[in-house]
């Protein structure tokens, strides 16, 4: 019988790519999502790519009781994915009892669950913005995590100590992932990342100028200390990314993890800069882009980009995708969008 995994916050841009994935390596995937920042029709879009349909409740993580129910439900459940968060990092600025409330109540919720059902396996979505700006570049797991810049960004650290606890304590094994810049959908087309309202991330801004939904994409800042003066990040393909959960995944099920909690950063270990972004996303896809330098935006890190040594020797996973397929994807997904409703 096949394993059966859940994908908490599985209809959303990360986790329907996990989805997917995991359906194609044999798993059988139960997705929960409150649907706050997705949609249910990406349970049959991920049904198109793959043939098969997962199994789809909306569920909100931060009702203790549903939550615990769900897991009796499925008792099952080998191992869990734990996507579902709140993300807007200028939002969670304006309302951090939402973020604190949501992203922590419902990790809380879910490993008490998990641990009702014995279900010992988790891996983590956490985020290199618990480095802030690095000292050293590129930057490794052994680089101290600073003071948060946002409610959301704590969210992360916090998360990861609350793991950290509950594996010490026994219950759990895990391993959180600190994803880079995520960006690109599926070569389909038929998911990708779906932006409530105006786009605050780099990537969706380009397409949605590129298509004209958006009148001007601003550069912030082209004074920093970078080659060509704008900020620098690490952007990996979201399919890569998706690939990386299912490695750790089975690192944890064939028992090969080192210690019951790990952490890995997940990016391609190339540093690109917002100029390099542009030019690239017009080259490879044959459209001119309207954009205009603008004051830097407050809260950005300069430069930062993964050591990936880690995660290439010590997990087993090297992200494959190049910038030119990231950007190449990312456009075939916004114009996908412009001629069918999701
Ligand atoms: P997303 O918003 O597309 O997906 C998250 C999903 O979780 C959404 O579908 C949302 O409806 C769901 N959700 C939120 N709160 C929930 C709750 N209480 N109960 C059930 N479902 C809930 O975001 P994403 O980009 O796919 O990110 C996935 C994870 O990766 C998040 O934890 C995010 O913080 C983390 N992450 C994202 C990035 C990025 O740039 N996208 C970078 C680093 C880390
Ligand atoms: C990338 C670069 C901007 C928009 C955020 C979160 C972080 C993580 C990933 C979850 C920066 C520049 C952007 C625009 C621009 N998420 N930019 N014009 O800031 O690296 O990280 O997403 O964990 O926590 O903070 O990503 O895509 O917003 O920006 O010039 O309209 O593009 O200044 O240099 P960022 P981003």
């Amino acid at each position: 019988m096949n394993k059966k995994i859940l994908v908490t916050g599985g209809t959303g841009y990360i986790g329907s790519h996990t989805a997917v994935e995991l359906q194609n390596c044999g798993y059988e995937v139960l997705i929960v999502d409150n649907l706050a920042n997705s949609n249910e029709n990406i349970v049959s879009q991920i049904e198109k790519i793959t043939g098969i349909r997962p199994g789809f409740t909306q569920l909100d993580l931060c009702d203790r009781q549903a939550t615990l129910d769900y897991f009796q439900k499925h008792s099952d459940i080998s191992g869990v994915i734990h996507f579902a968060a709140y993300k807007a990092v200028g939002e969670s600025t304006e309302k951090p009892l939402m973020y604190y409330q949501n992203n922590l109540g419902s990790l809380t919720n879910m490993m008490e669950a998990m641990a009702s059902i014995g279900c010992k396996h988790l891996v983590f979505s956490s985020s290199c913005t618990v480095y802030g700006q690095p000292a050293e570049l590129p930057v490794s797991e052994k680089a101290p995590v600073k003071k948060a810049m946002s409610p959301y960004g704590n969210t992360k650290q916090i998360s990861e100590e609350i793991i950290f606890d509950q594996c010490l304590a026994g219950n759990l094994e895990a391993i959180s992932l600190r994803y880079f810049n995520p960006i690109g959908a599926h070569e389909t087309a038929l998911i990708g990342e779906l932006p409530i309202g105006v786009p605050n991330n780099l990537v969706p801004f380009i397409t949605q100028t590129a298509i004209g939904k958006r009148e001007m994409l601003q550069v912030f800042g082209d004074d920093y200390n970078t080659p060509d003066g704008t900020c620098i990040r690490d952007y990996i393909h979201v399919v890569d990314l998706a690939k990386a959960h299912i490695v750790a995944l089975e690192r944890l099920s064939g028992e090969n993890n080192l210690e019951r909690f790990e952490i890995f950063n997940l990016g391609t270990g190339i540093g690109y800069s917002v100029l390099d972004i542009i030019l690239t996303f017009e080259g490879v896809n044959g459209v001119k882009l309207n954009y205009r330098i603008a004051p830097r935006r407050p809260g950005d890190v300069e430069k930062v980009w993964a050591d990936t040594t880690k995660a290439n020797e010590v997990l087993g996973w090297k992200a494959e995708l190049g910038l030119e397929a990231m950007l190449r994807s990312a456009w075939k997904w916004e114009k996908f969008l412009q001629n069918k409703e999701i």
